[in-house]
């Protein structure tokens, strides 16, 4: 490992990285990624085995704590994210502001970007017991927060928590309950949800969380760096890639116009990726695919729904992984690819996709900034530089020109 702080104090030099492809801005304990073994760990365990056995409610402890729960603990966890899961009434009216046909994402940084103008205790961040308290108020009202920007975009009025409820399916109720129909919540949604939340918990320092931390390293207030993070995610080569999936998985529609749609991806002259493939960090299987791709057959399977889209994403994926092309590139299928089709089985718009990853990423975020404020190297990021503009040169006033 090479000392940049002291390379760049005995010589001057400092390394060009861009995309930061290798370089490393801090040092975390919570999530181990193996790229090319296809290998995820949160604080030392397993993705495959917390999506299978564990909560959403459970792995947001692990994060922000570093070991699983016992069952008081738990249980004291759960209900202290409960008793934060409302927003303070005066925002319902800043919702009101944005258009009608708003995306939700843009109105989920704009709300939660609003939380510090309403909890200005949670803005004493050198106080721990202030940081714990923003990162539980961010965990508990972002279902909220969410739900009410999908009621705001569909015209229906917000539904308030119902706190006997877990997380997960409070936020189901939240989001599909109507005054005239009480949303019925399904155990089997409510698993492959909370499934969907944990595989979306925490992914080490991407473009999100690196944005986060970053806005964080100034002394912003948390709720100010969980906006950030929302906008960063917000991006199509990120959080934004499973609603493009969907929207890909869509406009091919057939499985006999895969082969199309492959050729296109690996043509040089066509900007068109496949979307849903390919990792900056895994070069095999995305581990958290498998477990999608898994939940997806479960959820059409006990809800009963056939989606050709779940055909031609599977079939996609097949010739996709036999192509020289995606082998040579070591380009697999990654999370986003099989998210949509549960989303959209469950009957999310693609519009309120990147919103859930938003919510469930939240826990992440958090988790990092928390640890981030507590480490005592830390430090403002402040990247460098290549200069490569004109060396100096004299002023000319403008007749002169
Ligand atoms: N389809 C076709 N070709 C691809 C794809 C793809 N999905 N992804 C990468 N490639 C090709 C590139 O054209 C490039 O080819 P070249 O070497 O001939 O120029 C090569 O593979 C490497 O690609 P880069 O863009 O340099 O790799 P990088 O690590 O920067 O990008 C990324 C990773 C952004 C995820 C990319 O694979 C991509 O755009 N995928 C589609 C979007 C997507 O699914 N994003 C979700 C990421 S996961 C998440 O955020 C949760």
């Amino acid at each position: 490992v090479i000392d940049i702080r002291k390379l760049y104090a005995e010589t001057g030099a400092f390394t060009y990285d861009p995309g930061f492809t290798s370089t490393a801005s801090c040092e975390s304990a919570l999530t181990y990624i193996d790229g090319d073994a296809g290998i995820l760990l949160h604080r030392g365990y397993p993705i495959d085995q917390l999506a299978e056995k564990s909560s959403f409610m459970e792995v947001a402890y692990l994060l922000i704590n570093g070991e699983l729960p016992t069952g008081d603990e738990l249980d004291k966890f759960s209900n202290t994210i409960t008793r934060h899961t409302m927003l303070h009434e005066q925002l319902a009216t800043f919702y009101r502001g944005f258009r009608r046909d708003a995306h939700p994402m843009a109105i989920m940084c704009g709300v939660v970007g609003a939380l510090s103008a309403f909890y200005h205790d949670s803005t004493d961040i050198a106080d721990p017991l202030q940081r714990m308290i923003a990162i539980h108020r961010l965990i508990a009202k972002m279902p909220t927060i969410a739900a009410m920007a999908y009621k705001y975009s569909v015209g229906q009025p917000f539904v308030y928590p119902n706190n006997d409820l877990s997380y997960t399916a409070n936020f189901l109720r939240m989001t599909f309950s109507v005054p005239a129909e009480e949303y019925v919540v399904d155990p089997i949604i409510v698993d492959a949800m909370d499934k969907i939340f944990i595989l979306h918990a925490d992914h080490e320092q991407n473009a999100s969380t690196s944005t986060v931390r970053l806005a964080g390293s100034s002394g912003a207030n948390p709720f100010a760096c969980i906006a950030a993070g929302i906008a960063c995610l917000w991006g199509p080569a990120h959080g934004g890639a499973n609603e493009a999936a969907l929207n890909m998985l869509r406009e091919i529609g057939t499985v006999e116009k895969i082969p199309e749609y492959i050729a296109r991806a690996k043509n040089k002259d066509d900007p068109f990726r496949l979307m849903g493939f390919g990792h900056r960090v895994y070069k095999n299987f995305d581990p958290r695919a498998k477990v999608m791709q898994k939940t997806a057959a479960d959820v059409l399977n006990k809800l009963g729904v056939t989606d050709p889209i779940f055909d031609v994403a599977r079939e996609l994926e097949q010739i996709a992984l036999k192509d020289d092309y995606f082998i040579e590139k070591k380009l697999y299928p990654n999370v986003d690819f099989y998210s949509g089709v549960i989303l959209s089985a469950i009957g999310f718009p693609t519009s309120m996709f990147t919103v859930l990853f938003a919510l469930a990423r939240t826990v992440g975020w958090v988790a990092q900034w928390n640890e981030m404020i507590s480490d005592p190297a830390q430090k403002i990021g402040r990247p460098r530089q290549l200069y490569v503009g004109p060396t100096q040169r004299d002023y000319l006033p403008v007749g002169d020109r």
